[in-house]
C-alpha cells in the first residue's frame, strides 16, 4: 500500500483483499476478546470539517483498541478554520502524531494534505470519495453474501455522489458486477468513471451505468442506496427530493431483485426519501452491521499504514 489511503483506486486488487482479511481477523480477535494493541503508543489526529457520528467514533474507539489514542481536531476550533494553510497544517501535525484522518469539502484539500504530511493520510469523506466506507461494505457483503466479491452483482441507486464514485472503485478493484443508476443529470464523477473503467479492465469487473432504477436492480444480489443531499447540498434538498424521487429503493423496485437480495445504506438514512421505512427496517440488521464494519475496516487500514 501507499502511504496514503485516499482512494480505493490507489490499491491493487491484492491489497483490497489483504485489507478485507485483516479487517475480517481483527473483528474476531476484539469479538473473541483477543488483544491486539498494533499500534501501541500511536496516535492519530482526525480532522473534520463536515459532522459525523460513525466515523468520529468507529476511528477513535479504533485506535483505543488497537492501543493508540486519538484526538479530535474539529476545524472550527483549530487554525485550520482561520485559514492556516494545509501545507503548513500537514507539516505541524506530523512532528506530533503518527497518522491523520481528514473529512473535508475537496478532495485536493486531502490530497495536499497528504503531499505535506510526513505521516499517512487517511480519506474519511471528500465530495468526491468515501473510501472507508465501500471498504467496510465490502467486508459486509463478504460476510452475508459469501468471500468471492466478483460472483456479486450491485447496483448504486440514487445519487452519483462520492459513495456511487467510491462504489466505482471498489467494484472495479474486486471484480463485482456493479450497476449504477441515477439521474443523466447526477451521474458518478467523470474522471472516476473512466479511471474505474480502466482498473476493471484488470479484474474483469462488469460497471454499468444507466438512469433506469429498474434495471439496475434487476437481479442484483445487494442494493445500495445513500442520501440525496451530501453534506454542503443542504440547500438543494428540496429540489433533489423531486429529482430522485423515481430513484426511492422501495418494495416495488426491491421485487426486481433477487429474492435473497440485501440491502446496503452507509448511513444516515432518511426514510421516506432515498429509502421506505419499511425496506429499512427489513434490511437492519445488514445495516448496523455494516455500520459496525467501519470500525474493524478502518482498524485493518490504521493497522497497514501506522503499525
Ligand atoms: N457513514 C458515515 O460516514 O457516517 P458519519 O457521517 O456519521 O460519519
Ligand atoms: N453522501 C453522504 C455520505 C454521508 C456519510 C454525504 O457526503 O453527506
Amino acid at each position: 500500500m501507499d502511504k496514503d489511503f485516499l482512494t480505493i483506486h490507489d490499491l491493487a486488487p491484492e491489497d483490497v483483499e489483504a485489507a478485507l482479511d485483516l479487517a475480517a481477523h481483527l473483528k474476531a480477535m476484539q469479538q473473541g476478546g483477543v488483544p491486539h494493541r498494533y499500534l501501541e503508543g500511536r496516535t492519530l489526529g482526525m480532522i473534520f470539517e463536515k459532522s459525523s457520528t460513525r466515523t468520529r467514533v468507529s476511528f477513535e474507539v479504533g485506535m483505543y483498541q488497537l492501543g493508540g489514542s486519538a484526538l479530535f481536531l474539529s476545524s472550527h476550533d483549530t487554525q485550520l478554520g482561520r485559514g492556516e494553510p494545509i501545507r503548513d497544517t500537514a507539516r505541524v501535525l506530523s512532528r506530533y502524531l503518527d497518522g491523520i484522518m481528514i473529512r473535508t469539502y475537496a478532495h485536493e484539500t486531502a490530497e495536499e494534505l497528504a503531499a505535506w504530511a510526513t505521516i499517512p493520510v487517511i480519506n474519511a469523506l471528500t465530495d468526491l470519495l468515501h473510501p472507508c466506507q465501500v471498504m467496510a461494505d465490502l467486508l459486509t457483503m463478504r460476510e452475508h453474501k459469501g468471500k468471492d466479491l466478483s460472483a456479486l452483482k450491485v447496483a448504486f441507486v440514487g445519487d452519483g455522489n462520492n459513495m456511487a464514485n467510491s462504489y466505482l472503485y471498489g467494484a472495479a478493484k474486486t471484480g463485482m458486477t456493479l450497476a449504477v443508476a441515477t439521474p443523466k443529470t447526477h451521474q458518478p464523477d467523470k474522471m472516476v468513471v473512466k479511471n474505474a473503467m480502466k482498473d476493471a479492465k484488470e479484474t474483469g469487473a462488469t460497471l454499468l451505468l444507466t438512469d433506469d432504477p429498474a434495471e439496475a436492480v434487476k437481479g442484483a444480489d445487494v442494493v445500495v442506496t445513500d442520501t440525496w443531499a451530501s453534506m454542503g447540498q443542504e440547500d438543494e434538498h428540496d429540489e433533489r427530493k423531486k429529482i430522485f424521487a423515481p430513484y426511492q429503493v422501495n418494495k416495488t423496485l426491491m421485487k426486481k431483485a433477487d429474492r435473497r437480495a440485501i440491502v446496503m445504506h452507509c448511513l444516515p438514512a432518511y426514510r421516506g426519501e432515498e429509502i421506505t421505512d419499511e425496506v429499512f427496517e427489513a434490511n437492519a440488521d445488514v445495516i448496523f452491521d455494516e455500520a459496525e464494519n467501519r470500525l474493524h475496516a478502518q482498524k485493518a487500514i490504521m493497522t497497514l499504514l501506522m503499525g
